[in-house]
C-alpha cells in the first residue's frame, strides 16, 4: 500500500507520439495512415517533424517527455541519423522510454545499433504470426525466420526491452497455428507481447476479399478461444495481463500506452497523429504532403480539435481504465451507493465477468471478451457519474 502522504518524486508522465507514414508494402488488413509510394519524402518529412517540435517546445511551456513512441506506418524505414534528428529535437526527462515500431524486414544489425546509439531503448516488432501460411493470408512479406533474425540483431544491439505484436483470427489459422505462434514468440523471450484479434476495417483489401467471398471473416468463437489460449500460455510463462490486448513481464509494461489508457497528456508530431492535453484532443492533417506544406508555411498542422466536456471525459477514462489489469473504481461504498449499479455489479460478479476488490472492479478473462458490452451496461447504470464535478451534472 502506498503512503498517501509520501511526495511522488517521479515526473508527471508526458508522451510524444511521432507518426511515420511510410511503408514498402501495405498489409491487406491495415487501415492506418500510411503510404507505399512516398519514400522520396522521408528526408523532408524528418525535417518537418524537427521544425514542428522546435516550434512547439520554443515557448518552454511543454514538459519534458517521459515517453516517446515512433509509430506507423513503418518507422524502421528511417535510418538511424533520421531517427536521431527527430529524437534530438524532443527534450526528454531522465530514463525516458523511447520505442520504435519495426517491421522485421526493415531492420539489420547496423540500423538497430544506430537506433540504440541515437537514444531508442525499446523496440516493437510487427510479427503477426509465426506460421508462414498465416503470414501469407495476412498479406505480410516477411517469413518467421526474419523475426528470429531481427530479434537476435536487436539483442546484439543492446535492446533490453522488446515487444512482439501478434494477430489471431486470420482465415486459415487453426488453433494449433495460433499456439505455434505463441510458443515461437515465447522462444524469443520478449519482455512484452501485444495480441490483437484481427479486425476487418471497411476500406481495406481484406474487407474487399471478405465481401467477394474469397476469405472468411474472423469468427467470434474462434477469436474467443484463441484469446483464452493466449492469456493462459502467456500467464503461465510469467507475463502479466495488464490491458485487454497486452501482457508484460513485471515492470516491462509500455509506459507510453499507459499514458493513453490513463487519460494522460501527449503531443502529436507528424501527419495523422492525435494528441491530448487536459481534455482537449486534436489531430493533425492526414497526408504527409499536407503536413509538409503546413510546416513550410509556418502554420499549425492541426486539422481539428475536440474539447471533451467533463462528463464525456469521465466516461472515456472509465472505459479505458476498465480495460486494464488495475481495473477502475466504482461508487459502491459510502453513504449513498446507487442501488441499480450495486445490483448490476453483483450480477456481473456472480456471472464470472467481473471481480470486485473493495470499490475497484477488474474484468475476468471471460469479461474481457465482452469489454465493450460491459462498459456500456456499467455506464448506463451510472458508473462514471461520480467523476463529474458538482454543478456540471
Ligand atoms: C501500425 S501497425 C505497425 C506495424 C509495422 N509497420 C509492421 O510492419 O508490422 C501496429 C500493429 O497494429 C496491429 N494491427 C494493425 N491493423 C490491424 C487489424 N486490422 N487487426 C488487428 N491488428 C491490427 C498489428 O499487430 C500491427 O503490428
Amino acid at each position: 500500500m502506498r503512503n498517501p502522504d509520501a511526495t511522488d518524486a517521479r515526473p508527471r508522465p508526458y508522451g510524444v507520439y511521432v507518426h511515420v507514414p511510410f511503408c514498402t508494402h501495405r498489409c491487406d488488413y491495415c487501415d492506418f495512415a500510411t503510404w507505399t509510394d512516398r519514400e522520396h519524402l522521408i528526408d523532408d518529412y524528418v525535417d518537418a517533424c524537427v521544425t514542428d517540435l522546435g516550434r512547439r517546445y520554443a515557448g518552454g511551456a511543454l514538459p519534458l517527455a517521459t515517453t516517446v513512441f515512433f509509430g506507423g506506418g513503418t518507422p524502421s524505414l528511417l535510418d538511424a541519423s533520421q531517427l536521431g534528428r527527430i529524437l534530438d529535437a524532443i527534450p526528454r526527462g531522465p530514463g525516458a522510454e523511447v520505442t520504435i515500431e519495426c517491421n522485421p524486414d526493415a531492420v539489420d544489425a547496423e540500423k538497430l545499433a544506430g537506433y540504440r546509439a541515437a537514444g531508442a531503448n525499446r523496440l516493437s516488432f510487427g510479427v503477426q504470426s509465426m506460421a508462414a501460411h498465416v503470414l501469407a493470408s495476412l498479406g505480410r512479406t516477411h517469413r518467421p525466420e526474419n523475426v528470429e533474425r531481427a530479434v537476435r540483431a536487436a539483442r546484439d544491439a543492446g535492446f533490453e526491452r522488446i515487444n512482439l505484436d501478434v494477430i489471431y483470427g486470420a482465415d486459415g489459422e487453426s488453433v494449433a497455428d495460433w499456439e505455434l505462434t505463441l510458443r515461437a514468440v515465447l522462444e524469443l523471450a520478449p519482455e512484452h507481447v501485444s495480441a490483437y484479434g484481427l479486425t476487418v476495417e471497411p476500406p481495406t483489401p481484406l474487407a474487399a476479399r471478405v465481401r467477394a467471398g474469397e476469405v472468411r471473416p474472423p469468427d467470434d468463437d474462434d477469436q474467443a478461444e484463441k484469446y483464452a489460449l493466449a492469456d493462459a500460455v502467456l500467464e503461465a510463462a510469467g507475463y502479466r495481463w495488464y490491458e485487454i490486448s497486452n501482457w508484460a513481464k513485471p515492470g516491462e509494461e509500455c509506459r507510453h500506452n499507459q499514458i493513453y489508457w490513463r487519460g494522460g497528456d501527449y503531443l502529436a508530431i507528424g501527419c495523422a497523429a492525435h494528441g491530448h492535453t487536459g481534455g482537449r484532443r486534436w489531430w493533425n492533417v492526414r497526408t504527409p504532403e499536407r503536413y509538409l506544406a503546413a510546416i513550410a508555411a509556418g502554420e499549425d498542422p492541426g486539422a481539428g480539435e475536440e474539447i471533451l466536456d467533463p462528463g464525456v471525459r469521465a466516461e472515456e477514462t472509465f472505459s479505458l481504465e476498465l480495460r486494464t489489469g488495475d481495473g477502475t473504481h466504482l461508487p459502491l461504498e459510502g453513504p449513498d451507493p446507487d442501488p441499480e449499479l450495486l445490483a448490476l455489479v453483483s450480477d456481473l460478479v456472480a456471472a464470472g465477468l467481473l471481480v470486485r476488490e473493495g470499490v475497484r472492479v477488474v474484468l475476468t478473462p471471460t469479461g474481457r471478451l465482452m469489454a465493450n458490452d460491459l462498459t456500456a451496461r456499467l455506464l448506463n447504470a451510472g458508473a462514471a457519474r461520480p467523476f463529474i464535478p458538482a454543478g456540471t451534472r
